[in-house]
């Protein structure tokens, strides 16, 4: 598929719906760079905790935002629960993300790209040419997110795992600024009954059908 420069195409979605699994097979398909957006709040999240900060702590935690580096995005401890509620928590002060903003904006502007997160259809690419939102029941996704763990050899308890998605999916749809939607024009797959080729089959045919109608 060729697709026209500079394309964005905005992943989007809760926690554990296979929205990185996709978008970065769809950057390799498509030949576009990708951002995994939940690592920059991973890694304020990760900065705070460090200093022994409250993740609810605004001028903290945007200070940490305004002094990430790329060497934070690397680190080995950015999942796990503590690490996720703190990414959930720090992500929903507003000062937060407008210092994480121009960084996103940069990033898909300079040649395109394919970014997954939360906000990426409706606040940080708004004019994205291509958004998806991707879901899937809290049952199946605590089941991939418990796979996903042991398989990374992390104990884990299935569910503490399914109420952990809970919380944070809650906390992530209601907080007042950015919180996660589907954009009235994005396409929604829900890959409940869905394995990950035919999510990936499924957004190539409708990038495919929406690129040729533009
Ligand atoms: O991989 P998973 O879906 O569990 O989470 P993630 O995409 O790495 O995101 C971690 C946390 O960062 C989420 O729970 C959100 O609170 C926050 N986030 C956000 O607010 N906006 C984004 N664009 C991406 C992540």
């Amino acid at each position: 598929m060729k697709l026209p420069a500079g394309t964005v195409i905005a992943v989007d979605g809760p926690a554990a719906a296979g929205k990185g699994t996709l978008a970065r097979r769809l950057a390799a398909e498509l030949g576009l760079p990708y951002l995994d957006t939940g690592l920059l709040y991973r890694a304020v999240g990760r900065r705070v905790l460090d200093r022994g900060i409250d993740p609810q702590d605004a001028r903290a935690a945007e200070a940490e935002a305004r002094a990430l580096t790329p060497k934070d995005l690397a680190r080995s401890d950015l999942r796990g629960s503590l690490a996720d509620m703190a990414a959930s928590k720090v992500a929903a002060i507003p000062a937060v993300r407008a210092a994480l903003l121009d960084f996103q904006r940069r990033f898909g502007a300079a040649q395109g790209a394919v970014l997954d997160g939360r906000d990426i259809g409706t606040v940080v690419f708004p004019a994205a040419q291509v958004k998806l939102f991707i879901t899937a029941s809290v049952a199946e996704r605590a089941r991939r997110r418990f796979l996903e763990l042991t398989g990374r050899g992390v104990a884990a308890d299935p569910a503490q795992v399914e109420a952990e998605i809970r919380d944070r999916d809650a906390q992530d749809a209601n907080r007042p600024v950015a919180p996660t939607k589907r954009a009235a024009d994005a396409f929604e797959i829900d890959t409940t009954a869905l394995n990950a080729d035919e999510t990936f089959s499924a957004a190539l045919a409708f990038i495919s059908k929406k690129l040729d109608s533009a």
